[in-house]
């Protein structure tokens, strides 16, 4: 079994007849899903993605990744939100969030356009100077404002370098299949694109080529990937929640929601899943939070967060929960050596397997968080390969849906995304919002 979630930490915690009350409601958002009746339901695209996929595009991203293996050493991928923190979710949960450091041949990969940050671009340049570099631009609308400063940035690199021509041969660009600038821009440039499918929104895109191209590149196995988000699918069809552990992952959260347990926290015990963490946090946080509703998601890495966060889980505001992704079979072990002396009084675990330790101090933990009142949801993962990965993601994904139904929002929507946006342009002086920016800064006191 790829994936089992585990109850024992949530006895304490859900009655019997509190899952049993759940059983309409997720029946009814099963139906809603399948028969898209559901509200979202021109962005349901991700639901069939690891079968009904765009077989003939998959085979050219195999074959893009390796022209980019072979001609760069540093490989830039440009986008934000769901443009690209699915592809480095994965990259550093089955690599290494050191990847650039163990490599070995491949392209060193870095991030741009997902902040507004000088340093960050002016770092990211110092890096790419003396080097060959090649760029993925990511973005389904083509707008958006972080993505689009970090492509102009790198695209002006590239064409200083290689000329216009040669850079058209380093740009690769993901986006909508026909609409937008950035569509019509790359294929008048002559870039290579691939396709975000309109029915597949931002945050449920790392299946397509937004996450599969950096994820290829990275040398991971994107057939493998794909197929693990395909068993997930068969293995999660059916509507009971006693033979359905992603739809009773669904049930539970909105148990717990409805007793008062507002903030789930994700808890890795592992420093590669910190940007998978990431990568969750948005999935749920802009897919449910919304209509003055939704778990606020947040995420810890353990045991390094025991000795930050560890103490107000433990202790402070009770209206939490935690779903802990333990990896069954690491793949990896590190035995504790022996020191003859003893001088640090830890050969009581001499000999041992130091993920044998990191086990025991996930039981601890639940344990102290049980005490603490926390409940504990535990989503046993059989190990860290390329399938696992995308069943994983698959199932979090397919459990956001039903979670979102079940709560009553539309999980596919994220309007609130814009309001700042709106804000950020009048202010900026953005042709067409003159009179949001007038009335802006008489709020800011500046007229
Ligand atoms: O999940 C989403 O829809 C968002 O996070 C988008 O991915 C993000 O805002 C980037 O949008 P775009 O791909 O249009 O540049």
């Amino acid at each position: 079994m790829t994936l089992k979630l585990n109850d024992h930490y949530l006895q304490k915690f859900i009655r019997p007849d509190e899952y049993q009350g759940m059983r309409g409601a997720v029946t009814a958002a099963h139906e809603a899903l399948i028969s898209k009746t559901g509200a979202g339901n021109d962005f349901l695209g991700w639901t069939s993605l690891p079968d009904d996929y765009d077989k003939q595009e998959f085979a050219r991203i195999k074959v893009a990744a390796e022209k980019i293996r072979n001609s760069c050493d540093v490989f830039i991928v440009i986008g934000i939100g769901g443009s690209y923190l699915g592809a480095r979710a994965v990259i550093e949960f089955l690599k290494s969030p050191l990847y650039n450091q163990l490599n070995g041949t491949l392209p060193d990969i870095y991030y741009a356009g997902c902040n507004i940050s000088a340093a960050s671009l002016n770092e990211l340049l110092a890096i790419c100077e003396g080097k060959d570099v090649c760029i993925n631009v990511i973005s389904k609308s083509g707008t958006t404002t972080e993505p689009a400063i970090a492509f102009r940035v790198f695209r002006a690199l590239l064409e200083n370098k290689y000329g216009k021509d040669g850079a058209k041969d380093r740009i690769f660009v993901t986006t909508d299949r026909a609409r937008g600038t950035l569509k019509s821009f790359s294929d008048a440039a002559g870039y290579e694109t691939f396709v975000v499918p309109d029915d597949v929104g931002g945050r449920f895109s790392v299946l397509t080529a937004v996450g599969l191209l950096p994820i290829a590149v990275a040398g991971i196995d994107i057939d493998a990937l794909m197929q693990g988000a395909s068993d997930a699918r068969r293995d999660y069809a059916c509507p009971d929640i006693d033979k359905n552990d992603c739809y009773r992952y669904a049930a539970i959260r909105n148990i717990l929601y409805r007793k008062g347990k507002v903030t789930e926290i994700l808890v890795g015990y592992e420093t590669y899943a910190q940007m998978f963490n990431e990568w969750w946090k948005q999935l749920y946080g802009e897919s449910e939070g919304k209509d003055g509703k939704g778990i606020f998601p947040a995420s810890v890495i353990f045991s390094t967060d025991l000795h930050s966060l560890g103490q107000f889980i433990q202790d402070g505001t009770n209206n939490q929960f935690e779903t802990v992704i333990s990896i069954e079979n690491s793949g990896t072990g590190f035995e504790i050596p022996v020191d003859p002396d003893n001088v640090d009084g830890l050969n009581f675990l001499s000999g041992m397997d130091l993920d044998a330790v990191k086990k025991t101090a996930m039981i601890g933990t639940l344990l102290a968080h049980e005490d603490g009142g926390v409940p504990n949801i535990v989503l046993e993962l059989c190990d860290r390969s390329a399938h696992s990965m995308g069943y994983l993601i698959y199932f979090f994904e397919l459990a956001c849906a039903i979670s979102g139904y079940i709560l009553g929002v539309n999980p596919f929507d994220q309007p609130g995304v814009e309001a700042y946006k709106k804000n950020m342009f009048a202010l900026l002086g953005k042709p067409g919002y003159e009179e949001q920016k007038a009335a802006l800064e008489q709020r800011l006191g500046l007229n």
